[in-house]
Parts: C-alpha cells; structure tokens; sequence
C-alpha cells in the first residue's frame, strides 16, 4: 500500500464514521442498497447459506452433556463475531437445578463488564419481578439467546441468533426446566419464530420441542421495555402469577 493509498483509506474511514458507520464486525457483508444477504465469496464456493454453520455448531455440540463443557464449548467459540468486541462471554446465573429457566436476548454493558446476565438496569427490575412472586437467583436459572453483547446495544441480527440458536438449545437441554419464562420479542421470535407480536403472544403457554422433548414456554415483556413502558408491568404481574401457578414453587 502506498502512502496515498493510506491516506485516501484513512479518509474513507472517517467519512464512514461520521456518517455514523463505527462498527464493522459481521459475519456477512449486508446489502443495504437491495434486498437480502451479499454472500461472501468464500461461503458462496464451499457452502450454501444454510448449510454455515448451525449444522456444524449442532453437529459439534451434540455430545455435549454438561454445563461446564457447553461453557468450554462456547468459550472457545469463533463462529459469531460478536465475540471480538466482547469483554466476556456471559454464559448464565442462578440455580443450574432450578425448575425455571429464564432466557433473555444477549448481554448488554455492565453484563458484557461483569460477566453475568442481567445485572444492569433491566437486571434490577427482573430481580423485583422475580421477588413479586417470591423466587430469587437461588430459584431460577437465567441465561440469554446470545452471550455476546452486541455493539451499542444493539439488537442481535438474525444471522448473530441464527448461530447461537444450538447452543442456547443445548442450554436448555442440560438444564432440563419445568418452564421457561422467554424475556421479551427477540427472545421469543429466536426461538418459536412467531408471526404476532411480544404484545399479542405474551401470556400465552406455548411448547418449544428440543430432542424430542417438549419444554412449556411462556412469552412475556422485557425489563428494558417495563422501564421504557411502566404503565405495561400489569401484564407482566398476570404472566408472572402464570409462571409461579404452572411451576407450583
Ligand atoms: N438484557 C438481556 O436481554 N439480557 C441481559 O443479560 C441483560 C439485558
């Protein structure tokens, strides 16, 4: 490279930033002019989309029988980007033979700093709405579909979901919960791929199947959303009572 051609790259970065483009990790580049996915060239001679890499993560996990081991998998996972901007992979909390399970999207800062998920603003709350119906950290198991924070914040893209989706299925399978209580849209949409909305489904009993075994599931708000939206903490507090009769702890 010359030192024009550093120059003029230099440039082009700084106008990408200021135009608000300050990331640049994906495993796909994306099409934003047309409709879609641009595959990158590699993956377009050796696999085809779907092939990449769920059923190779599936394949790689399948005798995967503990927590300590799908941890030391997923430590060592280089498949989804997001794990070179994250601080930590934030595996779970709570009570690994707990007969809930609570699944929420992916980390955000101070979970992403502290290792842990939900221990940030939305935590807090969850820690009051778990209090309401009289259960704690001790009594549930909580994990998240992702365990990478994503950048800014930002919602985990349905490819980054797509990838982590066998092992927060495996997650569930070791865990092995009586009920799991799904925290918010992102979370439900990964893993029943509903077609109503987090404010149509929430509430509603439903059963995911993973090996062969059914696990009731329970869609309801986001903390994040009750703090945005307080006056829709009275669903939550019927959604919750659900989970505690279903459960009967
Ligand atoms: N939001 C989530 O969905 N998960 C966390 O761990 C924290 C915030």
């Amino acid at each position: 490279m010359t030192k024009l051609d550093i120059q003029n790259t230099i440039k082009l970065l700084n106008q990408y930033k200021l135009s608000g483009v300050d990331e640049n990790i994906g495993n796909m580049a994306k099409n934003r002019y047309g409709k879609g996915t641009i595959k990158s060239p590699d993956k377009l001679q050796s696999k085809k989309e779907t092939d990449f890499p769920q059923h190779e993560i599936e394949k790689d996990i399948l005798d995967i029988d503990s927590l300590e081991s799908l941890k030391e998998y997923m430590s060592n996972f280089k498949g989804c980007e997001l794990h070179k901007s994250a601080t930590n992979m934030v595996f779970s909390d709570g009570n690994p033979s707990a007969k809930i399970m609570l699944i929420g999207e992916a980390p955000g800062h101070d979970e992403d700093i502290q290792g842990k998920p939900f221990v940030g603003r939305s935590g807090k709350l969850l820690d009051k709405m778990l209090e309401a119906i009289d259960l704690n950290r001790e009594k549930v198991y909580i994990a998240n579909i992702v365990p990478w924070r994503p950048p800014n914040n930002r919602r985990p893209t349905d490819e980054e979901i797509e990838i982590c989706l066998p092992m927060i299925k495996k997650h569930i399978e070791i865990v092995n919960p009586k009920a799991i209580l799904l925290l918010g849209s992102t979370a439900t949409y990964a893993l029943i791929k509903n077609n109503e909305g987090i404010t149509k489904i929430r509430g509603k009993w439903l059963d995911i199947e993973i090996n062969k075994k059914k696990y009731p599931i329970l869609p309801t708000f986001h903390p994040a959303f009750l703090l945005r939206q307080p006056a829709q903490k009275k669903f939550s507090w019927e959604d919750l009572k659900s989970l505690k009769k279903k459960v009967k702890i």
